[in-house]
């Protein structure tokens, strides 16, 4: 371990409903079209060298077979496998039930693992489109939301878990009307929904159902993803890093409003997973964790900033003209129809 390393004993950590303890903060591993893939490999593995336990991978982003490879000089280095919780992600082209196990397998040979800790139904639309197309591209062969082609797609995920090349089975842009019937017609049900989760989208009701029916709600862009390209940006999308609730607490702390904006997200009771490549904000991201707490009036200050503002709005998963894309989200609490 590295000098100024964090103890990953002392990370915080969430009790699943299976029993099984995720560490709550991991690292994404989203370069976006900016970000080389032997980066993000390098930032993995310095950031389990100080001390991450957990890493939030997926087919789409191009780069297991690069992560393979730091994961792999880990365990040459002394780490477990069972010290570490991998996640990856089944890709919207590969919801046919030939191609789960296959997409799967596939993710293990090149992550180079024998079993995954959480494998997640990346969109619950099989409304491919190809890495880096514009917001206003759209897939001809788009279809809805169809419950029981989901539920195909489930029976396979359960599989995984059936054959031990997956410990848990999870969901990720999912919304209320969609969870409720999955819940009803899984037989393994999702221990973990990755979701947008940032202090102006703190998606308040999403998050309570999930914590209420035991389904550990994880946070991607928990910075409101700084780095996104220009294409995924709308004039009405804010920041949080820059809200001056965030920046003032930061400045009377010492810290920076990222640092913030995790320790909000830990606290309030969901898992962050911040990405990045540069070193000392990885190392930042995981000691602000552990350090001095957040106080409860940071915590309500905070609430109060939801702007319920969603930043990555999943436009091109549309799949008909004149939609927009409040239609994938369910917004009136009920599956929007076809
Ligand atoms: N399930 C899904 O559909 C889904 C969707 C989106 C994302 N995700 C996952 O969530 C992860 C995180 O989301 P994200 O990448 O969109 O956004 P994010 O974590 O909110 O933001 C990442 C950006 O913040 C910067 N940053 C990180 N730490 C910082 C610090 N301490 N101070 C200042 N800037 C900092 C990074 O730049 P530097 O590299 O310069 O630090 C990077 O540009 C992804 O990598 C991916 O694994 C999942």
């Amino acid at each position: 371990m590295m000098a100024d390393a964090v103890d990953p004993a002392l990370v915080p950590h969430r009790r699943l409903s299976t029993g099984a303890l995720l560490p709550a903060i991991g690292i994404g591993t989203f370069g976006s079209d900016h970000v080389p893939h032997e980066a993000v490999a390098e930032a993995i593995e310095y950031a389990a060298a100080v001390g991450y336990r957990h890493f939030d991978c997926a087919s789409v982003y191009g780069n297991e077979r690069h992560l393979g490879r730091s994961f792999e000089r880990m365990f040459q280095n002394g780490l477990k496998r069972e010290e570490l919780w991998v996640t990856s992600k089944l890709w919207n082209d590969k919801h046919g039930e030939p191609e789960v196990i296959a997409s799967c397998e596939q993710s293990l040979a090149d992550l180079r693992l024998d079993y995954l800790d959480l494998y997640l139904v990346h969109w619950p639309f099989p409304n491919h489109h190809p890495p880096h197309c514009d917001v206003n591209e759209r897939n001809p062969n788009a279809v809805p939301y169809i419950h029981e082609n989901y539920m195909r797609t489930w029976r396979k995920m359960e599989e995984l878990v059936d054959r031990g090349l997956v410990r848990h089975v999870g969901t990720s842009n999912m919304t209320i009307p969609k969870m409720k019937l999955l819940l009803r017609d899984a037989r393994i049900r999702p221990a973990a929904n990755e979701m947008e989760l940032h202090p102006h989208f703190q998606q308040p009701e999403f998050f309570t159902y999930l914590r209420e029916n035991r389904i550990e709600p994880i946070g991607y862009s928990p910075l409101g993803s700084p780095g996104r390209p220009e294409r995924d940006r709308t004039p009405e999308d804010s920041s949080p890093i820059e809200d001056p609730v965030i920046r003032e607490i930061a400045e009377r702390l010492g810290s920076h409003p990222a640092a913030v904006c995790i320790q909000w997200a830990v606290q309030r009771g969901q898992t962050p997973i911040p990405f990045s490549t540069n070193h000392r904000n990885i190392l930042a991201n995981l000691q602000s964790v552990v350090g001095e707490p957040l106080t409860a009036d940071d915590m309500r200050a905070i609430a109060e900033i939801d702007r319920n503002c969603r930043l990555i709005k999943g436009q091109v998963f549309l799949w008909k003209d004149n939609q927009s894309w409040e239609d994938l989200w369910d917004l009136n609490g009920e599956i929007t129809p076809p």
